[in-house]
């Protein structure tokens, strides 16, 4: 067959390219934006100044690793959406000239749509395990925190999401809250490793079926701080590993809850993780758990295809190649795009 796809990922912070050679990842590069550290959260006309730097040394380095020579490539694929538009605008620029120049046809992409597809990624010498349709994937982003029920490659359906903030957001906002830098979710994830999990406990939402609420545990845990280091300004440093393994077993517990829930209800047993939080090591454990009880066949994708990366773009961009799914050169960017 020999069709080579080139994955182009610019939505937030990161600008990445990765070549797929008949659904088999030959590179995968990934630079990441360290300008946004300095300000708790990402910039949005930084991000896209820094993703015009890095677009065209990114690609030649995807290139270059996959060993081969760009009149190769059968095929350019990029996140149409949803994200920052003056990021994704740096994506789809690139790729549409890049088509355009090469003659190749252009492929476009929902962001959340490849984030579930990362479970497809095949590489060489290893043997990638791939969830059986249909199968349940509980997508937990910085921006995105849904169940969906995925019947095909493009058959996707949410069962339940966050009616607020995201997983993801929950993590960063509350790791803001007892100074930890940003990305708040990795930093969480260290020192909850030597804490009590039940050493504190906050309400849970009530939220009707099987959606999802964050905010209020965001403000509870904002609250609770301010009260506690009223009593004592050391709070925060003498009981760090505590609030963060306590914040993040509330949070996972409230992932499970409902996924529990529409496991029940569709009786579908394939259990699929994606996005960003995937790569808590909490959820893992818990998930595992929980699997390993209720007889389910539990998927994580492995960390460097969590966050966002293009081979994710690349093998979503791959499948539509399959399907002869192009686009004309009159396509923009979308800052939301439903599933
Ligand atoms: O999917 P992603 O890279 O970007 C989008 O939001 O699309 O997800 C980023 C989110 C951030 O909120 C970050 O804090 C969270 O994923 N995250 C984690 C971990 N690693 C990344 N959250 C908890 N534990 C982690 N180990
Ligand atoms: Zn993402």
């Amino acid at each position: 067959m020999n069709e080579i796809i080139l994955g182009i990922e610019s939505s937030c912070d990161d600008t990445s390219a990765a070549i797929i050679k008949d659904g088999y990842l030959l590179s995968n590069i990934i630079a990441n934006q360290q300008v946004h550290k300095a300000y708790g959260g990402v910039v949005p006309e930084l991000a896209s100044r820094a993703h015009q730097q890095n677009i065209i040394p990114v690609v030649d380095q995807a290139i270059k690793t996959a060993g081969i020579r760009k009149e190769e490539i059968t095929g350019i694929a990029f996140t149409r959406g949803p994200g920052l538009l003056g990021s994704l605008l740096v994506g789809n620029s690139f790729a549409k000239g890049f088509a355009l120049v090469n003659g190749i046809p252009l492929i476009e992409v929902n962001h959340l749509q490849a984030h579930v597809l990362a479970h497809f990624i095949n590489e060489k010498d290893k043997k990638n395990k791939h969830p059986q349709f249909p199968f349940l994937c509980l997508l937990v982003s910085g921006g995105h925190t849904q169940i969906i029920k995925v019947s095909d490659y493009f058959e996707m359906e949410i069962i339940g999401q966050t009616i607020d903030d995201a997983a993801g957001e929950a993590f960063d906002k509350c790791a803001k809250t007892i100074g930890l830098s940003y990305p708040g979710g990795p930093e969480i994830d260290k020192y909850a490793k030597d804490g009590n999990p039940l050493a504190y406990t906050f309400t849970r939402p009530k939220v009707k079926d099987f959606d999802y609420s964050f905010s209020g545990l965001k403000t509870a845990f904002l609250y609770f701080i301010r009260d506690r280091v009223k009593e004592n300004p050391e709070f925060i440093k003498d009981n760090r590993d505590d609030l963060c393994a306590s914040i993040q077993y509330t949070i996972i517990d409230i992932l499970l809850n409902k996924l529990e829930k529409v496991i029940k209800e569709t009786g579908i047993k394939e259990i699929a993780v994606a996005g960003g939080v995937a790569a808590n090591s909490g959820l893992r454990d818990m998930l595992y758990e929980l699997g390993k009880k209720q007889n389910l066949n539990v998927f994580f994708p492995e960390f460097k295809f969590t966050t966002d990366n293009a081979a994710m773009i690349a093998i979503t961009g791959y499948h539509k190649f399959l399907k002869g799914e192009f686009v004309g050169q009159d396509i923009t960017p979308l800052a939301r795009m439903p599933i």
